[in-house]
């Protein structure tokens, strides 16, 4: 099992990005899927997650109304998200960076190698390396083929966080 990077400081939060094309669709829902889960397991304030896109054209709008509506379905809050393109400049800064699909991790490192840089999927229990589909340009079912991707994907990064940050200082 891929094993999360170590914190790059004791003190400060893990920082993650989530990262896909538009960040309308996959890595926004990724992003309010892994908050939640990360309050659940109380590690609000040790771990922040964001999620931008390598394309800028949403810059600015709100989720795609598939992926709130797949969101608001299972319970979860859509509404915040406010779409961003990822800066190269922020790497620096960032404990972990997951790319949705190869082509955003292949943006985000331009060809680098970089192993704070995975495939969320490197992490997903069930079917683990793989690349969450883009559902932009499909139906219904490939949003809920993403949340529930996400959700199990999610359930291993919080484990892993958990057992990462047990020994740290609060
Ligand atoms: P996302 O999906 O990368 O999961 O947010 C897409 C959203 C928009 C576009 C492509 C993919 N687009 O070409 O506008």
């Amino acid at each position: 099992m891929t094993r999360l990077p170590a914190p790059r400081s004791a003190d400060g939060p893990y920082r993650i990005a989530l990262v896909c094309l538009g960040n309308i669709c996959r890595s926004p829902m990724a992003d309010v899927v892994l908050s939640e889960r990360v309050d659940e397991a109380g590690l609000a304030g040790r771990v922040e997650v964001s999620s931008s896109g390598t394309g800028g054209w949403h810059v600015g709008n709100p989720m795609d109304r598939r992926a709130a509506a797949t969101l608001t379905a299972a319970g979860y809050d859509p509404t915040a998200h406010r779409a961003h393109q990822f800066d190269p400049a922020d790497l620096r800064g960032l404990d972990l960076v997951l790319a949705m699909d190869a082509q955003n991790l292949a943006d985000v490192t331009s060809g680098a190698d970089d192993d704070r840089v995975r495939l969320f999927r490197d992490f997903d229990p069930v079917d683990p390396g793989g690349e969450v589909p883009d559902p932009y340009y499909g139906g219904d079912a490939g949003f809920e083929e993403v949340l529930a991707m996400v959700e199990r994907t999610a359930a291993t990064i919080v484990a892993q966080l958990s057992d990462e940050l047990r020994d740290q200082q609060r």
